[in-house]
């Protein structure tokens, strides 16, 4: 495979609670196309349980994997004599969903020959800006979503720094928790949101942790403790919780974790910037990229700062298999590729010698 050959690459996704299949075509020097882009929900499936079943979840990829690739292919207009490799996520995530996807792809590796790599999930996330705008590296990448919350800076296909992280609770799952205890619909970002939009930011004072430390650690788990004292004396005061006071506590809570992210990328702005990158560029993926107060703060600061600022479309920022189907493609170019050996692993961290974190996020421990 030479580096500039062109290729076309089927990924496969189901490290979490979405089932992918996707593929990709990339004729350098053009921009990669995106021919197909599947992605099966399980959001109705895990809904009584308030959170995601690792059995159920993986039971659901294993039934409906080959269907998605069955509909990326269709959509795509190719058989699997038209793909030239196969990309799978190998970790990290729930191992039964990763097991799934690693066993599909050998199985299709084994059956046509085709050469296959297991990829890093949050590489698939890291590495979207140079499918969807063609960043070139360093650039620094912000991944909040309900599992996930990093800053990386990004050198090369396979080779990340993680400048910090969450030490607890991923941002999505504070939104989503947040919803819960206000008796608001899941998932909870879009819906605290809604009601923040209507509230006023400054009525309570809700904490903001680890801003007075020099580094670009954050933690947001004792945040939904300081909403459920702030409901619960707001409940005792008025005898129930009045729309204003709930979209008052949605818009503190909401600036709160917007404050705490772009206090915390400024830091490592200025950490990545001492690279002295020719193009300086900041990236974000996730599902909570898409809250818009949080995007106009990340967007004022790279603006103040110098530097470029780049949120993929939604589709590509949350969970997906054409982020696995670049990722994959990026480093076969590089020569890489995996045999029948390929490992799924539950953590898997990109930055292999930063220092381990423990944050849970509500999908299951990620690195
Ligand atoms: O990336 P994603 O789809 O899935 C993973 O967690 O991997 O992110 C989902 C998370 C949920 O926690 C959801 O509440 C949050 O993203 N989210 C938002 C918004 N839209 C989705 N959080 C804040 N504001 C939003 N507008
Ligand atoms: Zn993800």
């Amino acid at each position: 495979m030479t580096p500039d050959m062109p290729l076309t690459v089927l990924g496969l996704e189901s490290s979490c609670d979405d089932t992918a299949a996707a593929i990709i075509r990339h004729a350098p020097p053009d921009r990669a196309e995106i021919l197909s882009n599947v992605v099966l929900g399980q959001t109705d499936l895990h809904a009584a349980f308030g959170g995601v079943v690792p059995e159920l979840a993986a039971r659901a990829h294993a039934e409906k994997l080959d269907l998605a690739v069955e509909a990326a292919l269709e959509q795509a207009g190719l058989t699997l004599r038209g793909v030239d490799a196969i990309a799978v996520t190998a970790g990290p995530g729930l191992i039964g969903g990763v097991l799934s996807g690693v066993m599909l792809a050998k199985g299709l590796a084994a059956a046509t020959g085709l050469p296959m790599i297991g990829v890093n999930h949050l590489a698939g996330h890291a590495l979207t800006p140079r499918l969807t705008d063609g960043v070139a590296f360093p650039y620094l990448m912000l991944l909040v979503s309900g599992g996930h919350c990093q800053f990386l800076i990004a050198h090369a296909p396979d080779r990340f720094t993680r400048l910090g992280g969450t030490i607890d609770d991923a941002p999505g799952e504070a939104f989503d928790k947040t919803a819960k205890l206000l008796a608001l619909p899941q998932p909870g970002g879009p819906s605290v949101q809604t009601q923040a939009a209507q509230g006023t930011a400054a009525r309570f004072v809700l904490p903001r942790p680890l801003l007075d430390r020099d580094d670009c650690n954050m933690s947001f788990s004792g945040l939904k403790t300081a909403v459920l004292r702030t409901r619960d004396s707001l409940i005792a005061e008025h005898g129930g919780l009045r729309a204003r006071d709930r979209a008052d506590l949605c818009a503190s809570f909401q600036q709160a974790v917007a404050d705490v992210l772009v206090a915390k990328s400024r830091r490592a702005l200025a950490q990545y910037k001492a690279l002295c990158p020719a193009m300086p560029v900041f990236a974000v993926a996730g599902g909570v990229a898409a809250n818009t107060v949080l995007r106009a703060g990340l967007e004022g600061l790279a603006r103040d700062m110098g530097v470029q600022f780049i949120a993929p479309p939604l589709a590509l920022c949350t969970d997906n298999a054409a982020m696995i189907a670049w990722a994959g493609l990026e480093r076969l170019r590089m020569g890489a590729r995996d045999d029948m050996t390929l490992a799924a692993r539950p953590r898997w961290p990109l930055d292999e010698s930063a220092a381990p974190m423990l944050g849970s996020g509500k999908k299951g421990a990620k690195a």
